[in-house]
């Protein structure tokens, strides 16, 4: 049901939202992902962390204390980095309380309960490793879980179409695609065009800010192939107003994440 609502029009991009639908409900909880289902969009972007004790979580910021109540929970262990914490720890902490009262007692995901929770939803997932400087292995550590959940295990287009890995470390999708030639990868950033041929080896896709975007970098971009052979894609960010997306979209980008996923829509179909 979800796949059908989603524009799939040769030529529109495709809207993914980010953090899940981040700005009607808390970003990077379950909620944000059922939310984004509900509006009919399959695509949703998340970040990922590593705890103390090894385990991958759903988080954006390098610490806890602006999505969480973990100042108030634990007030002596300032400054509340995901690191520092164990699984456990952050498995009891609230993460929507701070987004409205109705989402009290949301939780911080960890990667394999979100990843079955967008597989239950019929979803798809661009799935960003965050800050990797300060993870060694989180490669190695996020392909194990998407194994174990099975999300590897399956033919190659049917990976393609579900699931793209992205980050703003080039040398952690490097990782990625040698481990897993078969998954694709984005790279967070705007590489200067004379350097987008390197990207080229091991990444599938140049996802700028969208203030990097005009029309000329994005066809440099589109002109080159990645390692699978296919044209390489572009998808920008964070893009919430409808003059912002339909700029982008003249642009000729492939994709829009967006913490709006239904204003961006809109603008699209009404340019
Ligand atoms: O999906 C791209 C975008 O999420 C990158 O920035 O800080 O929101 O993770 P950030
Ligand atoms: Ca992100």
């Amino acid at each position: 049901a979800v796949r059908a609502l989603v524009p799939a029009a040769h030529g529109t991009p495709l809207v993914i939202a980010h953090r899940g639908a981040s700005a009607y409900a808390p970003e990077n909880t379950l909620a944000a992902v059922d939310r984004a289902a509900r509006m009919g969009f399959a695509w949703v972007e998340n970040d990922v962390q590593r705890t103390r004790d090894g385990e991958l979580v759903v988080v954006h910021d390098e610490t806890l204390a602006r999505t969480t109540d973990v100042e108030e929970r634990f007030p002596g262990r300032a400054p509340w980095r995901v690191r520092d914490f164990t699984a456990a720890e952050i498995a009891t902490l609230d993460a929507g309380g701070w987004f409205g009262p109705a989402w009290a007692g949301a939780r911080v995901p960890t990667l394999a309960g979100y990843l079955r929770r967008v597989d239950r939803n019929g979803q798809k997932l661009l799935l960003e490793i965050k800050r990797p400087e300060l993870y060694p292995g989180i490669e190695r550590d996020t392909l194990r879980v998407l194994r174990a959940e099975g999300w590897l295990d399956r033919d190659r287009d049917r990976l393609r179409r579900r699931l793209v890995v992205q980050s703003f470390g080039a040398e952690s999708l490097r990782t990625v695609h040698r481990e897993h030639p078969g998954v694709v990868t984005g790279f967070l950033g705007a590489p200067p065009v004379a350097e987008l041929p390197a990207h080229a080896a091991f990444v599938d896709q140049i996802n700028p800010s969208h203030t990097a975007v005009t029309p000329e970098y994005v066809a440099a971009v589109r002109r080159l192939k990645g390692p699978h052979g296919k044209r390489l894609r572009v998808h920008t960010w964070t893009v919430n107003d409808p003059a912002a997306a339909r700029r982008v979209a003249a642009a000729g980008v492939d994709g829009i994440i967006t913490d709006r996923p239904d204003v961006v829509r809109d603008a699209l179909a009404r340019p």
